[in-house]
């Protein structure tokens, strides 16, 4: 038997032939993703452990410190610290084992849940954290539709096998039976709960025992091959003969690992562990590494000219005012796509042609700013600029192209917001216009009324707390809100009509529940706002010939 401390990390398999650009090595060695889960599963305590394991302990300690000191380093609005809640979402990044690990921070609040959404498209990767105990849950279970949406590889970490909880391979089959995603289990847990005595690593038969319960540092633990644990008397005979019954059966009735599956979105591979007691989660990395794709080619508009892999290119994923409330100014986040960034490097954005040097590009952290003088694939850079990107543009150098369209999820919330000191009233329109064209919230309105009032729209209610606040810092202009009785929003196209279709021909073609509202988005989208499930079940089965979309996006990629 021997024992293990330290990683016994393979690099990444070189089946590609060895690059030959600088450029092209930074791209192969990155490896960015976010992780996904409902509350409580244990996100920020395996985004602590896996920063112990690159070497970063301080900024461990400041991710829990954000969840938990309400006033750490990243609570950087006002009203983050009024409220205890971070909304800002940004990349943290550490090295291991040759690899530069870009880790997407989102927002654990789901009132913010629009914003990890988008986030979600600058991945290549998301770790799907579940609880032992709980399963999945209502939130893993959007964020999953939203990685569905691109075909995002997901990787599942089970956590809290420490804790008694449900049988491991019940959680296989709901991860099936829910997401049609079929399970491969990479380790199996030796026992859970109070039983919980190690782990096997199901590739090479080697079993980790759980010897050591130190907490927060990396462990110690026993390894020895898992066929001779019987003879070793450390385990009882009890415990054995049950995990081997479940490894068989996994091994038996489970498929085997496919990378196409699996980069395609229908196969994910699972690891047990527990992110508390740091056990597992060393194996987790190691194979993480091993299967999370480098950045490749992403969606854009140009047909079948490829992107020119030397030349850079990025879009803009989030736009965030405020991180510094003395300047006022405002962020975007930009994920490096293909070539390579340079300070001062001149761009075109793609909406507008305009030319653009990107003199001021930071990598943030809490109140912290790190001017970046380069980057590479799968890099997160945020620009500060006074606000001439937009959500979803396309930054790039040489021939002009853009990558597709953020999607427009449905909004859960919606309002009128109203100008409450009729004195600033012009201060306030424009200040509002500035933030749906930013894209801050989303905006409808009915145009068969005469009224013109915009209805505004957010997945999250503090979405709203967030425009206001930005209204009244940015513009002086506050603000009320009036509630409007709409829970969601479903888009439609008729093709069979032009796109500058007349409103009432639009109406006439749809047969709408009482009380929905037919609206058009800030893009002219058409869409229909509900008030109710039963409300959209009587949309679907009056209008059977039309598809309504849950999420807009330009090419369509909802079923
Ligand atoms: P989140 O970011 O997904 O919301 O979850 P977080 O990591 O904050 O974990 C939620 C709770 O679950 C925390 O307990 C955390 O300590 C606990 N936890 C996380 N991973 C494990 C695990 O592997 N095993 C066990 N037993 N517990 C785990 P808390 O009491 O809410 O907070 P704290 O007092 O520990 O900070």
């Amino acid at each position: 038997m021997s024992t293990s401390t330290d990683s016994q990390f393979i690099l990444p398999p070189t089946s590609e032939p060895l690059p030959s650009s600088n450029a092209e090595m930074q791209r192969k060695r990155r490896r960015t993703f976010a992780i996904i889960s409902h509350p409580d599963a244990g996100k920020t305590t395996l985004t602590e452990k896996l920063l112990l394991f690159g070497g970063s302990i301080e900024i461990a300690g400041v991710v829990r410190g954000r969840k938990t000191q309400r006033a750490a380093t990243s609570d950087w609005m006002e009203m983050e610290k009024q409220r205890g809640i971070s909304v800002s979402s940004t990349a943290l990044t550490f090295e291991y084992a040759g690899c530069q690990v870009n880790l997407l921070d989102t927002p654990g609040h789901h009132d913010f849940s629009e914003d990890t959404y988008r986030t979600l498209m600058a991945a290549d990767a998301a770790v799907m954290v579940i609880d032992l105990a709980k399963g999945i849950e209502t939130q893993t279970e959007k964020l999953f539709q939203v990685c569905h949406l691109r075909k995002i590889p997901i990787i599942t970490f089970v956590n809290k096998v420490d804790r008694p909880g449900r049988a491991s391979l019940e959680i296989l089959d709901e991860i099936e039976r829910r997401f049609s995603l079929e399970p491969i289990p990479q380790n199996w847990p030796l026992g859970t709960g109070a039983d919980f005595e190690g782990i096997v690593d199901l590739n090479s038969d080697q079993l980790y025992l759980f010897n050591d319960r130190q907490g927060s540092r990396r462990i110690a633990a026993d390894v020895m091959n898992w066929h001779e644990l019987e003879e070793s008397n450390q385990v009882s005979a009890s415990l054995i003969n049950s995990t081997r019954d479940e490894v068989e059966l996994v091994r038996s009735a489970g498929g085997a690992f496919n990378e196409e599956a699996f980069l395609s979105g229908r196969q994910t591979p699972v690891f047990f562990g527990s992110a508390l007691t740091n056990f597992g989660v060393e194996h987790f990395l190691n194979g993480f590494l091993r299967l999370c794709p480098p950045p490749g080619v992403r969606p854009n508009d140009t047909a079948n000219v490829p992107v020119d892999p030397t030349q850079f290119s990025g879009f803009v994923f989030k736009i965030q005012a405020n991180l510094d409330p003395r300047h006022r100014d405002r962020v975007a986040f930009v994920r490096v796509c293909s070539g390579r960034f340079e300070r001062d490097m001149e761009i075109t954005i793609a909406r507008s042609g305009k030319k653009t040097r990107l003199s001021r590009a930071v990598r943030i952290f809490g109140q912290d700013r790190i001017t970046i003088e380069e980057a590479y694939p799968g890099d997160i850079i945020g620009l500060v600029c006074p606000g001439e990107f937009r959500l979803g543009d396309t930054l790039c150098d040489g021939p002009v192209f853009s990558y597709d369209a953020l999607p427009q999820f449905s909004p859960e919330f919606f309002a009128v917001l109203d100008c409450s000191d009729t004195g600033r009233r012009k201060q306030f329109d424009r200040g509002l216009a500035q933030l749906i064209e930013e894209g801050a919230i989303q905006m409808f309105h009915d145009p068969r009324s005469t009224r013109r009032e915009c209805i505004l729209g957010a997945v999250g209610e503090l979405q709203f707390d967030v425009v206001q606040f930005r209204l009244q810092s940015e513009y002086n202009a506050a603000s009320r809100v009036s509630w409007r009785p709409y829970k969601l929003a479903r888009w439609f196209d008729l093709p069979d009509l032009p796109k500058a279709a007349d409103a009432n021909e639009i109406a006439d073609r749809i047969k709408l529940p009482y009380a929905a509202k037919l609206v058009k988005d800030q893009f002219g989208h058409d869409a229909v706002l509900l008030q109710t499930d039963w409300d959209l079940t009587t949309l679907l089965r009056e209008n059977p010939k039309v598809s309504f979309q849950s999420i807009r996006t330009e090419k369509k990629l909802t079923p």
